[in-house]
């Protein structure tokens, strides 16, 4: 029923042809009139953000990235990586290493590095010694390169790791080292002066591109590079996204239903959101998701909780709260039209006997958002076409728009993130 109905719209050209957003599982849920306000405030706003007259609209810059041209220097840097290095190390944390995971996730699978090269170890995101040193022990006889992501140049998390992982390239290249390090940094701060004065390569984060929105700028393009992926395609659906979704597009986009639904649900008393996905390709997106909206949305008292599922595995688990479990919460479905790959049940005289893996994930969707519906669980579907480069870059400008308009809505700067300031001087004075 979906794949038809997804097609129908396609060839209808109702609205862009990547997505299918299916709202039939909230309505009951809100009141029709609450969400037509919210939807006509949520247009007002996508007029503001798109005439670059909303609240901090400095920090625009990730709708800018759609336009962005990948140069000469990225495609060289890219190819020499490829080449030469057998593990590439990525020290960055937040926005500065969660885009280029899931994006790697999503488009080469989380067993990516069991089966390609060079092999990609995020590094930083904790500060935790076991990670650094296992890299350095598996890394010993390997040619290893590094890239190191950091926007503000000063997070502690990332330079304590790169402090270790600096000492390693000059104890294995020497003077040579600074040719493997690469920086990726804002327009200045502490990583900058240290990249220019080391002379490793340097890319710049421009000004208005945010931690959260920065993975269509160089911080995530250059490590989903580094995996082979094809970064202009990226570019390319979320530019098809950036018009589809574009105040001048249609008087009520998809992008803007699913923010209203979600604050109208706010609005009525459902406090979290949980992204629930039936793919593991799909595990690091929502981790990616969560940080969009829970550091964008999540201040002055206000914001809706974002919580992730991964179907089936959680369906044994988080499955039976969800479904009985205090009503504080509604579910956003995420679903590809085709997976990856597939392959049938043998023979076995069972229900599932000569069924596609596909095919019965597929019932378990439709089996689970029937249950969690007649379990009084708002749900919404988002059902995508393939694990591509081009459906990737749709949904990432997709939720970004969404974000970022709901967070107006709610009246709170999408990009800022005070709290996480508040930690970090927290930690700072006790070191
Ligand atoms: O969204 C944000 O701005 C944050 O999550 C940052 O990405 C994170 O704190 C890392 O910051 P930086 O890139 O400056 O190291």
């Amino acid at each position: 029923m979906f794949l038809s109905l997804y097609l129908k719209r396609a060839e209808n050209c109702v609205v862009g042809i990547c997505l299918f957003f299916d709202d039939r599982y909230v309505r009951e849920f809100v009141i029709e009139n609450d969400y037509e306000l919210i939807l006509a405030n949520l247009k007002r706003i996508n007029r503001l953000l798109d005439s670059r007259s909303c609240v901090s609209s400095d920090m625009l810059g990730w709708v800018d990235c759609v336009d962005y041209k990948v140069d000469e220097k990225i495609k060289i840097i890219l190819e020499k990586i490829k080449s030469e290095a057998d593990i590439v190390f990525v020290l960055g944390i937040g926005g500065s290493y969660l885009g280029a995971k899931m994006a790697i996730d999503f488009l080469k699978s989380p067993f990516y590095n069991f089966k390609c090269k060079p092999k990609i170890l995020f590094l930083g995101n904790s500060v935790n010694a076991e990670p650094i040193l296992d890299a350095f022990e598996i890394s010993k006889d390997k040619n290893v390169w590094v890239i190191v992501v950091s926007k503000s140049g000063s997070t502690l998390e990332v330079c304590a790791s790169l402090g270790l992982v600096e000492e390693f390239m000059l104890k294995k290249y020497g003077s040579k080292s600074s040719e493997k390090i690469i920086a990726i940094t804002g327009e200045n701060g502490n990583l900058r002066s240290r990249a220019s004065a080391k002379k490793w390569e340097i890319f710049t984060i421009p000004l208005g591109v945010g931690g959260r929105f920065s993975v269509l700028s160089v911080a995530g393009l250059i490590p989903i590079g580094v995996s082979g992926a094809n970064i202009e395609e990226i570019l390319c659906g979320a530019r098809v996204a950036c018009k589809d979704f574009g105040y001048c597009s249609f008087d009520y986009n998809d992008c803007l239903k699913y923010a209203a639904r979600r604050i109208c649900l706010h609005k009525k008393g459902y406090s979290v959101e949980i992204l629930a996905s039936f793919d593991v390709r799909m595990g690091s997106f929502c981790e990616w998701w969560k940080q969009l909206f829970g550091e964008s949305e999540g201040k002055n008292g206000k914001g809706i909780f974002p919580a992730s599922a991964m179907f089936s595995a959680d369906l044994h688990s988080l499955g039976q709260f969800i479904q009985q479990g205090s009503k504080i919460l509604f579910e956003t479905m995420i679903v590809s039209e085709f997976p990856a790959k597939d392959v049938v049940v043998p023979e076995d005289n069972s229900l599932i006997s000569n069924k596609s893996f596909h095919y019965i994930n597929s019932k378990i969707f439709e089996g689970t958002l029937e249950a969690h519906f007649e379990g009084k669980v708002p749900c919404m579907v988002l059902k995508f076409k393939n694990f591509s480069e081009f459906e990737l870059g749709y949904l990432i400008f997709f939720f970004e728009k969404a974000c970022a308009l709901s967070a107006l809505a709610l009246e709170v700067n999408p990009f800022d993130q005070p709290g996480v300031e508040n930690y970090k001087r927290a930690v700072k004075c006790r070191l």
